[in-house]
């Protein structure tokens, strides 16, 4: 019943947290535009609108680019944060044009389809390894044992990580991570602050050292990197580069991987059709990251006043753009709450859209793609060993874990 606890937008309560769907379509019927005060936003939960506004240039990531912050009427953030917005301000997602336009020029020349398709063997190779052994010890977990060993080893070699210090990117991403979900606590802040600056300390070092040794990795690249017109980055920006290339390349592509396993596990008929046919891998993996949408939420700053269904969002207002509800709109996907792997017209959302569009999608398909076909291929008995748990977080939807056994 709309209204009733179990269909609430609330982005804290673990029953929204297990399964946000039905509170998406509250929100939808409710309206175009709805004000919600706990975060003090305004929520789009329309994948017509999500879709227009992430292409409407009067909204930002950053409003730092044409306004201090007393002008937007915003505080700034307390010095003590400062570590965390040094690093993640630098970076190119949370930058506006000119300087996002300029990073990302510089940054798409390691990320041309070219490249990343030279890497497919490697990501195939590894996904193969991982899962092989996951079955000779007759399962194990998902997510630690394939979804996040994966993309972590495939992005850290792209960036030259050396493999002694991979296993500290994972935590270092996860408290920096915590900020992005809506009012995280002087804890998470804590925590962000402290990563952020041990991750630059890490990076600052790692530049300097293939300043003076070069290599063939992105590291490299970056510092070599100009384009005609002589742009480069700066000390600062290759830092929050790295951090973001590092982060931004794992996290969501862990989460999807064990959200989508523990959709299929959840709804055989699927799993039983894709393991009968294993062209259906890439619809799969575009419906998988439809139905149990990874990154939920994205937030934009009003830069101009904007008009959305004669409501006036006034300049200074901050938007959420709900994507997993916008992935679930009824006027746009026929019968949104089945996951159906043969869906063909599927324009989700998940990797957003415009400026921001995620530079990494291609890579994030090939990884996808790789676990997908060495779990149907080598585990073909796969079975679920423990129910899992969710993650308490909403932003970024994930599991604690996916425990699965050889059938
Ligand atoms: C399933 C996996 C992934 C998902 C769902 C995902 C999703 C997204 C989304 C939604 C955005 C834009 C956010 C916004 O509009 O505010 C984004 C941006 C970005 N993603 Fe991904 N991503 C994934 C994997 C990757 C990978 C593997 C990389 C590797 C390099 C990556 C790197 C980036 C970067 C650098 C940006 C910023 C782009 C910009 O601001 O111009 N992502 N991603």
């Amino acid at each position: 019943m709309a209204g009733s606890k179990d269909v609430t937008f609330d982005p804290w309560d673990p029953a929204f947290l297990a399964d946000p769907y039905p509170a998406y379509a509250e929100l939808r019927a409710r309206g175009r535009v709805i004000r919600y005060e706990a975060t003090d936003q305004w929520l789009l939960p329309h994948h017509a609108d999500v879709s227009a506004l992430l292409r409407d240039r009067r909204l930002g990531r950053t409003y730092q680019h044409r306004y201090g912050h007393e002008e937007f009427g915003r505080t700034a953030p307390p010095p003590e944060h400062e570590p965390f917005h040094t690093l993640n301000d630098h970076g190119m997602l949370d930058l506006e044009p000119p300087d996002h336009t300029r990073i990302r020029r510089l940054v798409s020349k390691a990320f041309t389809p070219r490249t990343v398709e030279r890497l497919k063997p490697y990501v195939h190779d590894l996904a193969d390894e991982l899962v092989g052994k996951l079955v000779e010890a007759g399962g194990g977990d998902l997510l630690t044992d394939v979804a996040e060993p994966l993309p972590v080893a495939v992005i850290a070699e792209m960036l030259g990580i050396p493999e002694a210090d991979r296993d500290r990117l994972r935590p270092w991403s996860a408290d920096i991570c915590g900020m992005y979900e809506l009012n995280p606590s002087e804890e998470s802040a804590a925590k962000a602050v402290r990563a952020s600056v041990e991750f630059s300390e890490y990076l600052r070092e790692l530049i300097a050292a293939r300043r003076k040794e070069p290599g063939e990795d992105l590291i490299s690249g970056l510092i070599a990197a100009h384009d005609e017109d002589d742009d480069r980055l700066t000390e600062q920006e290759m830092i929050s580069t790295a951090v973001l290339l590092l982060n931004a390349g794992h996290e969501a592509t862990v989460n999807a991987t064990v959200n989508g396993w523990w959709a299929l596990l959840r709804n055989p008929d699927q799993l039983a059709a894709l393991r009968a046919d294993h062209s259906l891998v890439p619809s799969a993996i575009e419906e998988l990251m439809r139905y149990d949408t990874p990154l939920q939420l994205f937030e934009r700053w009003v830069l101009d006043d904007i008009e959305i269904d004669g409501t006036t969002i006034p300049k200074g207002s901050e938007i959420a753009m709900l994507f997993g509800s916008a992935n679930h709109d009824p006027a746009v996907f026929t019968d949104p709450g089945r996951l159906d792997l043969t869906r063909e017209d599927n324009p989700h959302i998940s990797f957003s859209a415009g400026i921001h569009y995620c530079i990494g999608a291609p890579l994030a398909r090939i990884e996808l793609s790789a676990s997908m076909t060495a779990l149907l291929r080598r585990a073909p008995t796969l079975t679920l060993a423990a129910e899992p748990k969710r993650k308490p977080n909403f932003v970024i939807r994930g599991l604690e874990g996916l425990r699965v056994e050889m059938g």
